[in-house]
């Protein structure tokens, strides 16, 4: 099972295995997102449009009881599978969510994956996928577009990748087709195109899906490893990230 907004994934699996060293991943989102989700350990956890499944992998070897990582993509879901195997770690990988699996988990994480959906119908349904497989009081953890990313296509340049909208002026209006280059370093050469959806737009689609206590948390440089964030090269990216964290719990 596929659709036309994962198709364009297919090939495109060490690319987000590699992007995940990116400066603006590795010191502001990965950090970011971790911090919000605390403690994994002993938690059921579904990561929603896994890719090559580094958050999946990542929640693993933080202490997750059981890792579903779930995508509509099989180029993603080989590569997921191949790098969980290697790493001997313990995580399935799935293209559709089961019903069974509904209600049994502690924690949804979706990166990046909201902005692939083509409507407003589109975005409810994911939402209420994502909301699911949630135990009533479980969280979901997901990182749409944020609603002030800057629609000026050079500015996340320095960061590896330019944000294009179809109409400028528009580039804030739910359902905005955004193209996104991925070149970092001269290093990659590939393109996707993604949907802008507002603020009022995804928190009604998460209370449709059956949502409450809906925060949206700003994602802020760490350090990594002991070493200081370079904030310099990371201020304009923390002023104004691409993409914001919002968490909430399934009621
Ligand atoms: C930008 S990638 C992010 C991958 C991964 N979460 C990461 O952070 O590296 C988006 C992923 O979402 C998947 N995807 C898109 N639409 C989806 C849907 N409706 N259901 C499940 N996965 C979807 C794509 O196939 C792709 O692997």
């Amino acid at each position: 099972m596929t659709n036309e907004s994962a198709a364009q994934f297919e090939e495109l699996a060490d690319l987000y295995e590699d992007m995940s060293i990116w400066p603006f991943r590795r010191c502001i989102e990965t950090p970011s997102v971790l911090e919000t989700i605390g403690d994994v350990a002993g938690l059921d956890v579904v990561d929603f449009g896994c890719g090559a499944g580094t958050y999946a992998r990542l929640l693993k070897r933080a202490g997750a009881r059981r890792v579903v990582g779930f995508d509509l993509a099989e180029g993603m879901l080989h590569s997921a599978r191949r790098r969980a195997a290697e790493e001997g770690l313990d995580v399935e990988f799935v293209s559709n969510l089961d019903a069974q699996l509904k209600g049994s988990f502690d924690l949804t994480l979706g990166v990046y994956v909201l902005p692939y959906a083509q409507s407003q119908a589109d975005l409810d349904s994911m939402c209420s996928q994502m909301l699911a497989p949630l135990r009533p009081g479980g969280r979901l953890v997901t990182l749409p577009i944020h609603p002030a990313y800057e629609p000026e296509p050079t500015y996340y340049e320095p960061y590896g990748f330019r944000m294009t909208a179809d109409r400028f002026e528009g580039a804030h209006e739910d359902g905005a087709r955004i193209k996104l280059d991925l070149f970092f370093q001269q290093r990659y050469d590939a393109s996707v195109y993604a949907q802008y959806w507002g603020r009022d737009a995804i928190e009604s689609a998460l209370r449709a899906g059956g949502a409450d206590s809906i925060e949206w948390r700003q994602p802020r440089a760490h350090r990594v490893n002991g070493d200081p964030p370079p904030l310099a090269e990371l201020d304009a990216y923390v002023r104004k990230p691409h993409a914001a964290i919002v968490v909430c719990r399934r009621a």
